[in-house]
């Protein structure tokens, strides 16, 4: 299989934090949101991956090099001279995406899910038509693409991009599959696949679509990414509570059989940082990752919680629930974390409390200074002690000296 990621556009909504860097390196749960979908499109078996850009292919290229090689895949940038949209880098990259006959995917670069591609693909297989969009259901579905399908059928009727009048709630979320037909409906010159090309295939019933189980969220505005983040733990810490209950279930089993008790094969079940439990216990399964050497003590944390190995907590702090912790970071003593994430070589100085918030690369959060109502803090952002932030987005290098009490935009 071959795959296009639509890497374009400014990523105005996920500002600062893409001033410093495009969206699809902007980490996700520790990791460039693009490398998610890279180590999922080459799990399905995708050999060849376009990166369609918009400007400055050069600051992701470093990235993508390392992951040709750690991936085993090859990535091919596709540079627009001017914004194609979502359809015409589809038509720009057709050598690429043309070079065999077999279906392609395409996929928006900031949405988050568990990408079951191989899944997708065998569906689209078996329909026979010429594309298949994945959608999930939202409250909201006015920021979305909405599908209309045929009566019980997975072929869709309409496609309606930001509806402003309610046609369901069954929306695009962002990630296709394509027969190489398709390319022929589509120029290389400015074009909206939403609004141009899947109206038309609609109406030859040639779009179908393909529901999609589990989480999703398009993470490109702080509070989706935040919203993400916390399901995206519930949904590692119910992966990893499955693997634990069928490594328990295989033992034990293989224990009835064999006269030698065998040794649980799966390191989940085994982590020191494991809560072990057992199928009749209620509760929801609960994440405290280290992704790394075991933790020894973990009594700050609460629900569900990632932190990378290399960051350093200081005493009485209390972390969590739904909370990331990147590389390098550290948090000083008493120092409360809830519903946030801390990116990579950040400080959280003592006693500072931070709700509902994005700190980010290299900032500081002062002594006993708050931030709040998802406020974001772009690259090397200094917010001084004892001072109050409430949902402001922070341009990066600048210091807070003054409490920012409703949220605005400091340049
Ligand atoms: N290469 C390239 N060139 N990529 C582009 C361009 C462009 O000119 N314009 C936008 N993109 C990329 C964006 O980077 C993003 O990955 C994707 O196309 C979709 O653009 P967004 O700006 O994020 O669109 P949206 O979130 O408002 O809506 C889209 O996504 C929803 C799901 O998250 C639509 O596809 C909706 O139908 C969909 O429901
Ligand atoms: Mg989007």
């Amino acid at each position: 299989f071959k795959a296009l990621i639509l890497v374009g556009g400014f990523g105005t909504r996920l500002r600062p934090l893409t001033l410093t860097k495009p969206k699809p390196l902007v980490e996700f749960a520790n990791r460039p949101i693009v490398e998610h979908q890279i180590e999922a499109l080459v799990k399905a078996g995708v050999t060849d991956i376009v990166l369609a850009v918009n400007y400055r292919p050069e600051v992701m290229a470093k990235a993508m090099h390392d992951y040709e090689s750690r991936y085993n895949v090859k990535i091919h940038f596709s540079v627009e001279t001017e914004p194609l949209g979502t359809a015409g880098p589809i038509a720009l990259a057709r050598d690429v995406l043309l070079a065999d006959a077999t279906p392609f995917f395409v996929l928006n670069s900031d949405v988050i899910c568990e990408f079951p591609f191989s899944d997708l693909a065998a569906f689209h297989t078996a329909h026979g038509g010429e594309g298949t969009i994945m959608v999930t259901k939202v409250d909201d579905p006015t920021k979305y693409g909405v599908v209309v399908t045929k009566g019980g059928s997975s072929v869709i009727d309409r496609f309606v991009e930001k509806p402003q009048i309610f046609v369901g709630d069954r929306i695009n979320a962002g990630i296709y599959i394509f027969n190489p037909s398709v390319i022929d409906r589509i120029q290389p010159r400015p074009t909206s696949i939403e609004r141009e090309i899947f109206p038309a295939m609609a109406s030859e019933s040639q779009l179908h679509c393909m529901d999609l189980e589990g989480i999703w969220m398009d993470v490109g505005q702080p509070k989706d990414y935040l919203l993400g983040t916390s399901l995206y733990l519930q949904a590692l810490a119910d992966r990893d509570y499955a693997l634990a209950q069928a490594a328990v279930t295989s033992s034990a089993a293989s224990s009835a059989t064999s006269p030698t008790p065998v040794p649980s094969p799966s390191p989940v079940a085994s982590s020191p940082y494991r809560h072990s439990r057992t199928a009749s216990q209620a509760k929801p399964p609960r994440l405290v990752k280290i992704a790394g050497p075991p933790l020894c003590r973990l009594p700050f944390v609460k629900g569900n919680v990632l932190i990378d190995p290399s960051a350093s907590i200081g005493e009485g702090c209390k972390i969590g629930p739904d909370v990331i912790i990147g590389p390098g970071v550290v948090i000083g003593d008493g120092v409360r974390i809830v519903s946030s994430v801390i990116m990579e070589a950040a400080t959280i100085k003592d006693h500072a409390f931070v709700k509902r918030s994005i700190v980010g690369w290299h900032s500081t959060v002062g002594q006993w200074a708050r931030l709040d109502g998802t406020a974001v803090l772009g690259d090397d952002v200094h917010v001084v002690e004892e001072v109050y932030v409430n949902g402001a987005i922070i341009l990066p290098h600048k210091e807070v000296k003054a409490c920012v009490l409703s949220p605005q935009i400091i340049m």
